[in-house]
């Protein structure tokens, strides 16, 4: 309801702010000068230690000068306990012991109708559940049992099941008496001109009753059982009481979960949350079939400082994690920014705790990426910097990227941030260090004298002059043939004779290897011929095919390689289990390098015959992935990571 400026003013002024917020936070004796009005605590809304809060009586209102909150009576209510404005209203009009105005008809009528609207929610919500628990919903009770839920956990987050009928909800709710009307306003039956009768908006699907922030139903989503459904997902329409943008799934068990400790962590998808919080995650939240919204961020922004934004480990993922960064860009401030983490490739958060359990996430969590870390990967990787104008261009997008935050001190040390990465990574293509001083004269200021011009003109190397031809370039699939013997490949191939029994344990990986190297190749030739003689018993055996096919110096300089690189499980001596261990990660990249060294050879075609932008941003986003590739595999072995921030997953 709309309130009258004068009413607003009058309890304002009754009521000191000061008591409001002290019912919240403890007043800093020190900074504190309570007969002035005058009052510093540590700052509710974003951790600190020594107090930046402040609020006054006389003007009645508040303000943090560490994270730039600010407001008066009703914001604090409203942004701190997720109050809505009239509630706070009232709290503060029952403190002032001034009576609430009277409401008007219609405002009164569309309050009723919310409260009935929220209880015909309710009933659909039990009709689901008790519809899980009949016979109907056998098959669907096997689904949650097949992807691992427990009745506790269905029943906490209150899952159902909508039966294959186009009215079991519309009768069973029109027998308690609700009517057409409502049912219509809930979202929960199809309705329209062109329907004549209108039917059950869910059929055959599970239900996921989704809370508003007080634990009050007021949407669904649903899933297909089916797998050739049209839509996986399906949810509850925007309704009176559902604006999908304004909301976050399981936001009060998460609430809670954080008031305990730790930070909020946002997934993608419902499934997501549930498997989360059955491994000990409840503070995991998700949006509702779209993208994180902003006003979704801010919600995370008031649960926590720095939310960890968890991202699918697809192309869709990056995508959506790219997006995530360019809105939250403009609203950080110090104390509010995020995190990001990508899942292993082609995994969720469901699958990973389901098949890799609840530690396997935690070091994604661990791994997570500041802010910076992900623009910065994401004007970088793919890019090309061969010409003073495409560095120029390069520092210019940063500059802009930037000058889009608004808050004056972090937009000032993200600016210099930038510039020593773009120091730094240019530099590194050098053979020694940058100077003092340089950067500013290969910054394209033109002040370097025509000696020192000549100087820095010398060249590089190819290596140097192409950020991500650099990293390509130690990609195995892509060497030269004859070139350089790569690592993984060589690991591989010494893994498989020091340990004969892995040949057959992957058989079916390892007859077909793309090796890129030819002696590589030929060593796998000689293995799988040992294997079809049944020869591939011992080590001895198959050393002595590969002597008797004349390719122990391709053996040699493979063992060498593996030495020198200390990766001793792949080694005669080493047990088994960790020659089996260290197999599966080169055998697993070696498979995602050259997975993806197919697209991006697909990708660069389909850019030559067809320029389009589409077909540019795929191709940018296949080079950021076999970065990453490459980045994983320069972590596991072992090689130098220049500048130390290439990891895992982003
Ligand atoms: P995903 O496709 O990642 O599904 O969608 P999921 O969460 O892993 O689901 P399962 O594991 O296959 O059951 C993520 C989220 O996107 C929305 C849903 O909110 C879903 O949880 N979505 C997805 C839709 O709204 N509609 C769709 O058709 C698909
Ligand atoms: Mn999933």
């Amino acid at each position: 309801m709309r309130f009258e400026n004068a009413f607003l003013d009058e309890i304002r002024d009754r009521v000191p702010i000061s008591s409001v917020i002290g019912q919240r936070v403890s007043w800093d004796r020190k900074k504190t000068n309570a007969s002035r009005g005058d009052y510093w605590a540590c700052c509710p809304f974003h951790g600190e230690k020594s107090p930046s809060f402040h609020c006054e009586d006389k003007k009645g209102r508040y303000h943090c000068f560490g994270c730039g909150v600010t407001g008066d009576h009703f914001k604090f209510l409203t942004e701190l306990e997720g109050i809505g404005f009239p509630e706070a209203v009232e709290r503060i009009a029952a403190i002032a012991g001034v009576p609430m105005p009277v409401r008007d008809e219609r405002t009164e009528q569309r309050e009723k109708q919310r409260t009935s609207l929220i209880d015909v929610m309710e009933l659909a919500t039990k009709f689901f559940q008790d519809q899980l628990q009949s016979a109907a919903g056998a098959k669907a009770r096997a689904y949650l049992r097949d992807r691992g839920l427990t009745p506790a956990t269905q029943q906490s987050f209150r899952l159902g099941y909508a039966p294959e009928s186009r009215n079991a909800l519309k009768e069973f709710l029109a027998s308690k008496g609700v009517e057409k009307a409502q049912m219509e306003a809930c979202g929960l039956v199809r309705h329209g001109d062109d329907i004549p009768v209108s039917y059950d908006y869910f059929r055959d699907r599970i239900m996921f009753p989704i809370p508003d922030s007080r634990g009050r139903i007021i949407a669904f989503g649903g899933r297909a059982l089916s797998p050739d459904a049209l839509a996986k997902y399906m949810n509850s329409p925007e309704t009176e009481l559902f604006h999908k943008g304004n909301v976050l799934y399981n936001y009060v068990r998460a609430r809670k979960a954080i008031a305990r400790g730790g930070t909020v962590i946002a997934v993608e998808g419902y499934m997501d949350v549930i498997a989360l919080a059955q491994a000990g995650f409840d503070n995991a939240v998700a949006p509702l079939g779209t993208a994180l919204t902003e006003n979704q961020l801010e919600l995370l922004w008031r649960m926590s400082s720095e939310p960890v934004l968890c991202f699918d480990g697809d192309s869709a993922g990056l995508k959506a994690a790219w997006r995530a960064a360019d809105m939250a860009l403009p609203a950080i401030q110090p104390g509010r920014t995020a995190r990001f983490a990508l899942l292993p490739e082609g995994k969720d958060p469901d699958d990973l705790v389901r098949t890799e359990g609840a530690e396997a996430f935690r070091q994604v969590l661990a791994d997570a990426r500041p802010l910076a870390d992900l623009l910065w990967m994401r004007e970088t990787s793919g890019g090309v910097f061969d010409t003073p104008e495409r560095k120029a261009e390069l520092e210019k997008t940063l500059r802009d990227l930037t000058a889009r935050i608004k808050d004056e001190n972090l937009r000032f040390h993200y600016a210099q941030e930038m510039r020593e990465r773009v120091q730094t990574f240019f530099g590194r293509a050098r053979q020694k260090p940058l100077r003092a001083g340089e950067w500013e004269r290969r910054g394209g200021h033109g002040q370097g004298s025509p000696a020192q011009g000549g100087q820095f003109a010398r060249p590089g190397g190819a290596a140097s002059r192409f950020a991500v031809s650099e990293s390509l370039a130690r990609s195995a699939m892509v060497k030269r043939a004859g070139g350089v013997m790569p690592l993984r490949e060589a690991a591989i191939i010494v893994a498989l004779v020091n340990h004969p029994s892995l040949i057959d344990e992957n058989f079916e990986h390892t007859e077909f290897l793309e090796l890129s190297h030819p002696d590589l190749r030929q060593l796998h030739t000689t293995i799988l011929d040992a294997m079809a003689h049944d020869a591939a018993n011992g080590r001895g055996e198959v050393l002595a095919r590969i002597a008797a096919a004349g390719q122990l110096d391709g053996w040699e300089r493979a063992v060498g390689l593996i030495r020198k690189a200390r990766l001793w499980p792949v080694l005669e001596d080493a047990a088994l289990d960790d020659a089996r261990e260290a197999f599966a990660q080169a055998l697993h990249l070696h498979r995602s390098a050259g997975t993806l060294h197919k697209e991006l050879k697909a990708a660069e075609m389909a850019l030559a015959t067809e320029p389009t932008d589409e077909n540019y941003r795929h191709l940018v986003e296949i080079q950021t992935q076999f970065r990453d590739v490459q980045a994983t595999e320069a972590l596991i072995e072992g090689f130098g990571v220049p500048s130390g921030r290439a990891g895992r997953g982003l």
